[in-house]
Parts: structure tokens; C-alpha cells; sequence
């Protein structure tokens, strides 16, 4: 959470630093800041709230300086205010922060107090002040911020600035990801990529207790024991446009309607039609073309992507054969379960940064296990602790809902229960050239139901004032029922909830009212007849249904019901498609009750505190 950037270079960093931060807003939005050096003088800007504030601040003078610091803040010590907001300044030195000092109050009380009281209610402030304290001592900048490193228990990305040495910027990481991108006569550094992607595709990730020196030219790269080390140097294959909005009014409305191609890249290369074949060379060395003899198996995933993880269960289940247990990360982490050297644990995150997930990693990885992680930022820290990745191939994902990571998210773990079923001969031939037949036209399937998405702004207009949602759904339809009600509940702040529908009558049944709308999944499967009798309950206790049906099912017609249709597919392709209207209907709704669609309140996208 928070976003940070920092240029150094020949350019005027202002605004390069405001671009940095309105890519990096999703992190947080509570209060923004920005301190630049100009001629060894310091200017610095803080506001509460969304960076339109701080810009209004700033206002048309744009302050000079080519080397700068900046920061978009989500709450964690201290209330969203101006004081709270980065950067924190003392005397010499200027800081942008993203993480948690758990032992900010004993540090306090290290400080020789004169002159260094602390201004804010933070827990990164500390870390100014104690900068500037050692760094009087020490003189050595880069001594003095070992010196600090070492008194600090918690997590940290840090960029700090030496008002006295505009020509270096120090970055240090524990924890919270910090990224390098390397342009020509520049460098910056960012909490993500889409920050500096508008100037280079040249990055590096810094590595815990690493530190990094940033100067025009060059970095220097340190170790914790101050040695200096090479780090090489990726080429990301996403571009600048990928991160903007192309005409959408959100990019939640723009991801979700890049989905076809978001699958469409997913798929490539990994099913290969005339061989009849699914392949994942990055497990290859893992699995060594059998599914090895793991006694266990967990998938371990928050939020959206612990959805696709319990969808995923459907399909290790079913088309693998493999039992699999699924958790969230948070609970995972804290269970004792049983892992050791035979356990696959296979982990689910859009950021590769979740703090809860990437502890799961360390925990199994401590234990001996295997870790396969599905991750869609390129090399962030859960790919990096990993055996092995397969991405999602989405594209950044910017709007606070995940929509195409998690549709994605699915076309993985549905690709990888093929091939693992493929290798347990637990399906046949022609089981597996139906399924790749079905995901290769997948992409043109969503592409046509995607075109539909005016009938579902209108059973947005006709719901828009419900308080209270509730989504009913069997089998794997279960966890994306859990999804829609994730995705209205919090772009929209209408409270919603997801139920496996036979569980209604065991209690929520009587939250039910008259109009109260039930969103019901039914598509045409084994369990779609009880669905259709827990419809008629609902119905009978005052629900207004929205029902997600099977094209060509007529037993929806004549019911005086909302009813959207998807293509009738394969059981294992449904999901992918009915979480199309679902986050449409969210996405609708949110807009038209005004909400802040891609920052929602209290959020933000990648939760990097526990
Ligand atoms: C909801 C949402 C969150 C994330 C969760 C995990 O729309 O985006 O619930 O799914 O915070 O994030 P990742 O997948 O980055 O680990």
C-alpha cells in the first residue's frame, strides 16, 4: 500500500514525479506529497486527500529541480491529514515511505529530542529524523542509512534524499517492493512499474535488505553487509499504453473489457492445438513431464484470487483428480498445517506483493516444499521466492477491482488441471482436444457477450437503490457468485453477500424482503435444476432475481425475471464467462451511485501490510 517514486536525472522531476504518482494512486489516496531540491534549496508539498488536491496545492507554478521524491499515502499510523502525508522532512534529510516501523514508539525514545520533534502521527517519521541524527554523526550518508536500517523492525521501502547531495537518491528495501527503471542520462524508482513505464522498460526489482544508490548515470547496488553487488538488468514487455485508461471512462470499465485479449495472451504459447497439447515449460522442471507424488496440496490466494483458487479446486478436482485444500492466505499462515518436502504449495496473486500470500511462500519454502505461484506482475517478490511462476499475462491491472487478473487467474489453473490430468491420464485425448478447442475460442466468445453490455446497465438502473444484494450459485459457480458480491460490494459500498444457494435456508433466507435483489447463477449444468428450486424460494419469500441462465434455456422465459444469457459451454469455461455480467453489474452500479469506481474507499490494490 502507498505508492512512492523518486527521479533522478536531467529532466525537471516535478512533473514526471505527478505522472509517477497518478499511476501509483490505486496504492493509496488518502494524502500525496512531493519534496524536489533546486540549488540546495528544498521545496516540498503535502496534501490530504487525492493527488488533484496536491496538485491544486502545487498550482501552476511547477516547482524546479531534476532530482525529486514523492509519495501517495494509504493510512496505516496516523489519520489521512497533511501532517500524516509524505514525504517527512528533518533538516537534512527528506524521506518517501511504504511499509510499517513496528518499533517506531521505542525508537522515539532514541532520539535526542531537540530540535527533532516529531511533527506527524506516523511511524515512518521516525526514520527521518533518526537519518538525520546519524547521518550528523557519520557524515557518510550511505553508513548513516545502515546504521538506521539496522534499528528498524517492520517493513520498508524507503527513497531518501540528501538535501546537502543532489546527486544521489538511496532506496532501501525490506518487504514493500521498490522497483529501479534505468532510462538514458535518468533513473527512477517506484513502488511499481506503470510509475516510469511512459519512459523505460528497463527495471530492476531490489531484493530485501538490499540497498540501492541512484544517480544519473548509473546505481550502485549494495548487499546488507554494504558490499557492493551486480544486479542485472529486464526488459518488461508492457507498454506505456497498457496503463492508460484508452478512452474508458475507468480502467475497471477498460480491464474489464480487455478481457478477451488479456485471455487471448494468457493462452498463447501454452496450448498448442496440433499437438494436442497444454504446456507450461516453467513447471517443467518441477514435474519432469509426470505429476510428481506430492502428499499434499494447498492453494493459498486473499481476496479475488482466493476466489479463482476455490474455483481452481473445481478443477484439480474434477479434471485432475488431485485433492487440493484451499485457504486464505491470512489464516494459511497462521494454522501450523502440515507442510513438508512432498507438499505443493500453489499460491494465486495479481501483485506478486500480498503481504499475507508472499509469508505463505517464505513459511513453505522454510518447511521444503515446492511453491508454484499464478502472479501477473513480472518478477515482484512472490515470483521471485517461487520455484516456478506461471503469469496471467493481463497487462498492469490498475483499477482497485480485479476483473481480467481474475478471469485470467482461472484460464491458468483450468490450463493446469488439464495438463496435470493430462499427465495422470485422468482425461483422455479427445477430453483434453475439446477443452483446447473450447479455450482457443473462448477469447471470441467473451469478445460477443461483452458487446451485451447494455442490458446489464439496465439491470444496474432498475437495482442501482438496493441496500442489500444477495448472489446464489452451486458448484464452481459458488466461488464466482463470492466474487460478484466481492466485486458490488466494494467499488460500490452496497452491501452484498455470496451463498452457496442451497445454504440459503439454513439462516440468510431470512434477510430476504420484498424486492430484495438475489442475483442467482443457473447456467445449464448438473446442479442447474436445484438452482431453479432455490430460485423459486427466493421468489417465494419477495427476492427480485437476476438470473445469469445458458442461452437456449427456455425454462427462464416467462417468469417476469431479469435474465442475462451466456453461450451454453462447457462446464469448465461457465465461470469465465458469468463473471463477465457480474462485474459489469458492479461496475454499473458503482457508477451510477456516483462511487469513486477505480479508487474505492479504504482500499487499496496491492495490500502489502498484514
Ligand atoms: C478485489 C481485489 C482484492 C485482491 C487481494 C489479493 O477486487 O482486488 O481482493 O484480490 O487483495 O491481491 P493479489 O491478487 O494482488 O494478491
Amino acid at each position: 500500500m502507498c505508492g512512492i517514486i523518486g527521479y533522478i536525472g536531467k529532466r525537471e522531476a516535478a512533473p514526471l514525479l505527478l505522472e509517477g504518482l497518478k499511476r501509483l494512486e490505486y496504492r493509496g489516496y488518502d494524502s500525496a506529497g512531493m519534496a524536489l531540491v533546486h540549488q540546495g534549496k528544498l521545496t516540498a508539498f503535502r496534501s490530504e486527500g487525492k493527488l488533484s488536491k496536491l496538485e491544486n496545492k502545487i498550482g501552476a507554478k511547477t516547482p524546479q529541480g531534476t532530482i525529486g521524491i514523492g509519495h501517495t499515502r494509504w493510512a496505516t499510523h496516523g489519520k489521512p491529514s497533511e501532517k500524516n502525508a509524505h514525504p517527512h522532512i528533518s533538516k537534512r534529510v527528506a524521506i518517501v515511505h511504504n511499509g510499517i516501523i513496528e518499533n517506531y514508539l521505542e525508537l522515539k525514545k532514541l532520539l535526542p529530542h531537540k530540535g527533532r520533534e516529531l511533527k506527524s502521527e506516523t511511524d515512518s517519521e521516525i526514520v527521518c529524523h533518526l537519518m538525520d541524527a546519524y547521518v550528523a554523526k557519520e557524515e557518510n550518508f550511505l553508513l548513516a542509512l545502515d546504521q538506521v536500517l539496522k534499528c528498524l523492525e517492520g517493513t520498508y521501502a524507503l527513497v531518501i534524499m540528501d538535501l546537502k547531495d543532489p546527486k544521489h537518491l538511496y532506496v532501501a528495501k525490506k518487504a514493500s517492493p521498490i522497483v529501479i527503471g534505468f532510462g538514458k542520462h535518468e533513473c527512477f524508482v517506484a513502488s511499481d512499474i506503470p510509475a516510469f513505464l511512459a519512459h523505460t522498460n528497463q527495471i530492476t526489482f531490489l531484493e530485501n535488505d538490499e540497498i540501492a544508490v541512484l544517480s544519473e548515470e548509473s546505481v550502485d547496488f549494495y548487499s546488507k553487509e554494504l558490499k557492493k553487488i551486480e544486479k542485472p538488468i529486464k526488459e518488461i514487455a508492457w507498454t506505456a499504453d497498457m496503463a492508460e485508461k484508452g478512452g474508458y471512462k475507468h480502467f475497471m470499465l477498460k480491464e474489464i473489457m480487455e478481457q478477451p485479449t488479456a485471455i487471448r495472451d494468457t493462452l498463447l504459447g501454452r496450448i498448442n492445438k496440433n499437438k494436442n497439447q497444454i504446456h507450461f515449460p516453467e513447471i517443467e522442471k518441477i514435474f519432469k513431464g509426470r505429476f510428481p507424488n506430492f502428499n499434499r496440496f494447498y492453494m493459498v490466494a486473499c481476496g479475488t484470487s482466493w476466489h479463482a483458487a476455490l474455483a481452481g479446486r473445481y478443477y484439480m478436482e474434477a479434471i485432475a483428480k488431485i485433492p487440493v485444500s484451499v485457504d486464505t492466505a491470512s489464516e494459511f499462515r497462521y494454522r501450523e498445517p502440515f507442510i513438508d518436502k512432498k507438499t505443493l504449495l500453489l499460491v494465486i496473486s495479481q501483485s506478486g506483493e500480498t503481504a499475507d500470500t508472499l509469508a505463505c511462500v517464505a513459511m513453505a519454502r522454510e518447511h521444503g516444499a515446492k511453491v508454484i505461484s499464478i502472479c501477473n506482475v513480472i518478477d515482484s517478490s512472490i515470483p521471485r521466492l517461487s520455484h516456478a511462476t506461471l503469469y496471467t499475462n493481463a497487462g498492469p491491472e490498475i483499477g482497485v477491482a480485479s476483473t481480467k487478473a481474475f478471469t485470467t487467474q482461472l484460464a491458468v489453473l483450468l490450463m493446469l488441471a488439464l495438463s496435470f490430468g493430462a499427465r495422470k491420464k485422468s482425461i483422455d485425448q479427445r477430453y483434453l482436444k475439446k477443452a483446447i478447442d473450447g479455450l482457443s475460442k473462448l477469447p471470441r466468445v467473451m469478445e460477443n457477450l461483452l458487446k451485451e453490455k447494455e442490458k446489464i446497465l439496465k439491470i444496474a438502473q432498475k437495482f442501482v437503490n438496493s441496500r442489500d444484494f444477495y448472489f446464489i450459485a452451486r458448484g464452481i459457480h459458488f466461488p464466482i457468485a463470492l466474487e460478484g458480491a466481492l466485486k458490488l460490494k466494494e467499488i460500490s459500498y452496497v452491501h452484498a453477500e455470496g451463498y452457496a444457494a442451497g445454504e440459503m435456508k439454513h439462516g440468510p433466507i431470512a434477510l430476504l424482503e420484498h424486492n430484495t435483489p438475489v442475483v442467482a447463477l443457473a447456467p445449464k449444468d448438473r446442479v442447474c435444476e436445484k438452482m431453479i428450486s432455490n430460485i423459486q424460494e427466493v421468489k417465494a419469500r419477495g427476492a427480485s432475481v437476476f438470473i445469469v441462465a445458458s442461452e437456449g434455456d427456455k425454462r427462464f422465459e416467462k417468469q417476469n425475471d431479469e435474465v442475462f444469457y451466456v453461450p451454453d459451454s462447457l462446464w469448465y469455461l461457465t465461470p469465465l464467462l458469468i463473471s463477465l455480467p457480474l462485474q459489469l453489474l458492479a461496475y454499473f452500479v458503482a457508477d451510477l451511485r456516483g462511487a469513486e469506481v477505480d479508487q474505492p474507499r479504504n482500499l487499496a490494490k496491492s495490500v502489502t501490510v498484514e
